[in-house]
């Protein structure tokens, strides 16, 4: 083929419903590790130098564009590529999906780097080499990746002739000694714009689904080139345990990527990082942590087991301890934080400060150094430096009608099982006695205190004990 990279356009046939997905949205707008699969299958062709990509669109036309475009908007090498959508008003089969889009390339276009949108798993370092080998052979009309597998399914069979690729047979038309091929067909092709244009319009669709076959074009070509890959990364999601499959690959992926940046990962396969997600080298990942959205984990930060972590920031040498749940939160350095602790958004803890188990911080500040140990709620609150919150505090923020704030000025010491009903304001170094339920604001230095005074009546428990005993009935 000639000069294949320098005119290469990259057709996506995403037009298909995905029936077996048994999902009422189109196949690839179904996400995989935060993103669907058609944005993986776009990173992939513009990483392979497609400048321009025609995507197929058909079933739901308008979600899976707007995936496409949404991917465009993502970052700015995206956004320096051409998308263009053809339309495949009745889905056909991948041939007839090809010949959609032969109208929209562009003048200057050689060869047709063809992919479907529900392989997530490809590589671009395989597309520019599967491009330059296209290049390098000069009779190839056509050049596909290929690869092994000991379960083929239903992928479409690789049949050799003296050792060159002759034909591709779907599986529902093989023969049995077809199915038993354990070559099979990725579905990824470069093929010379003329052959494409000449070849497409003579298919037929006289096959086991009354569909018009991409795959027959390999037979009409005169020579064929092929490049063997790994099957795993070929991986086409057409069911829901494909999509939970090449999710486990992709994040596996991503903490291998992690861990050589210099991430302490404790185990490549019970890591969930998204796509938006920053980790910077020297802190540690424990097993089963998921982090999502904008979530920035900055270096010497220490992640515990179970902990899910949604658009949060963690600073230099924060700890969480296992299975803290946190969104939209901020988390100061070396804060420690957990077990089993909620951070709700606009959370934010600043250096130094501890929220202990069974705790829950929803809109509120807490000052450098402030501890909130065990068993409270602090919601809608400015809490100063230093500050203790003792077990069982709980901010009193809603009346049934409405949020109130609460301020809590510095060195304030809050003795176990507090009620502090807001609107309030708990001046600094103040003292609020254990147990006091507090309804008005307290002074700076001031001592509170509102609960019942004490009294001890003697020996009233032994004699209570006893006539309850008498009471008792007798056992048979
Ligand atoms: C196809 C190949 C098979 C290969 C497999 C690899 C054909 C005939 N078969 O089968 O050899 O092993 O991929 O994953 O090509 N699509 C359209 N319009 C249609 C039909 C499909 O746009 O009318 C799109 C789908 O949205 C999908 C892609 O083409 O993204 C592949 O279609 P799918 O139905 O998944 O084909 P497979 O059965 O997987
Ligand atoms: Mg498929």
């Amino acid at each position: 083929m000639v000069e294949v990279r320098l005119g290469l356009e990259c057709v996506v046939l995403a037009a298909g419903k995905g029936t077996r997905m048994r999902s009422s949205s189109a196949k690839v707008v179904h996400e995989v590790a935060g993103r669907p699969l058609l944005h993986y299958v776009l990173d992939a062709a513009r990483g392979a130098g497609a400048a321009r990509i025609i995507v197929v669109v058909g079933h739901d036309a308008e979600a899976v564009s707007g995936a496409a475009e949404a991917w465009r908007a993502e970052r700015e090498e995206n956004a320096r590529v051409t998308l263009a959508f053809a339309v495949q008003a009745e889905q056909r089969g991948t041939g007839h999906a090809a010949a959609q889009a032969v109208p929209h390339l562009s003048g200057t276009c050689n060869a047709v780097l063809l992919l479907c949108g529900d392989t997530p798993l490809l590589r671009p370092e395989s597309l520019a080499q599967l491009c330059a080998g296209a290049e390098a052979q000069a009779e190839a009309q056509v050049a596909l990746l290929t690869a092994r597998t000991d379960a083929p399914g239903a992928y479409g069979r690789i049949i050799r002739r003296e050792g060159q690729v002759a034909a591709i047979r779907e599986a529902k038309d093989a023969t049995p000694q077809e199915l038993a091929l354990t070559e099979v067909n990725p579905g990824v092709y470069v093929f010379e714009r003329g052959f494409l244009e000449r070849t497409l319009p003579e298919l037929g669709s006289h096959n086991a689904q009354g569909e018009v076959y991409l795959t027959d074009l390999v037979e009409r070509a005169a020579a064929v080139w092929d490049l063997p890959v790994p099957f795993l990364e070929t991986l086409g999601v057409n069911d829901q345990a494909d999509l939970a499959e090449a999710q486990a690959v992709l994040y596996a992926r991503r903490a291998r990527g992690l861990a050589q940046s210099g991430v302490r990962v404790a185990d490549l396969n019970r890591l969930q990082v998204g796509p938006d997600v920053t980790v910077a080298a020297g802190a540690a990942l424990a097993v089963d942590v998921t982090l999502a959205g904008r979530t920035r984990v900055a270096a010497g930060a220490q992640i515990g087991q179970g902990c899910v972590l949604h658009a949060v920031e963690v600073a230099e040498d924060a700890r969480l301890l296992p299975y803290c749940v946190a969104s939209e939160a901020r988390i100061g350095p070396r804060a420690q934080v957990g077990p089993f602790v909620q951070l709700r958004p606009k959370a934010t803890l600043e250096a130094d400060t501890k929220v202990g188990n069974f705790s829950e911080i929803k809109a509120a500040r807490l000052g450098a150094g402030a501890k909130v140990n065990h068993l409270s709620y602090v919601g809608d609150a400015d809490v100063g430096e230093r500050v203790n919150l003792g077990a069982g505090t709980i901010v009193c923020n809603y009346d049934g009608m409405q949020k109130w704030p609460t301020v809590i000025e510095a060195d304030v010491f809050v003795g176990s099982d507090c009620q502090l009903v807001a609107p309030l304001r708990i001046g600094a170094g103040a003292y609020v006695a254990t147990g006091t339920t507090v309804t008005v604001n307290v002074p700076a230095g001031a001592l509170a205190v509102g609960r019942a005074r004490q009294s001890n009546k003697d020996g009233y428990a032994t004699r209570l004990r006893k006539r309850l005993a008498a009471r008792l009935k007798p056992t048979a």
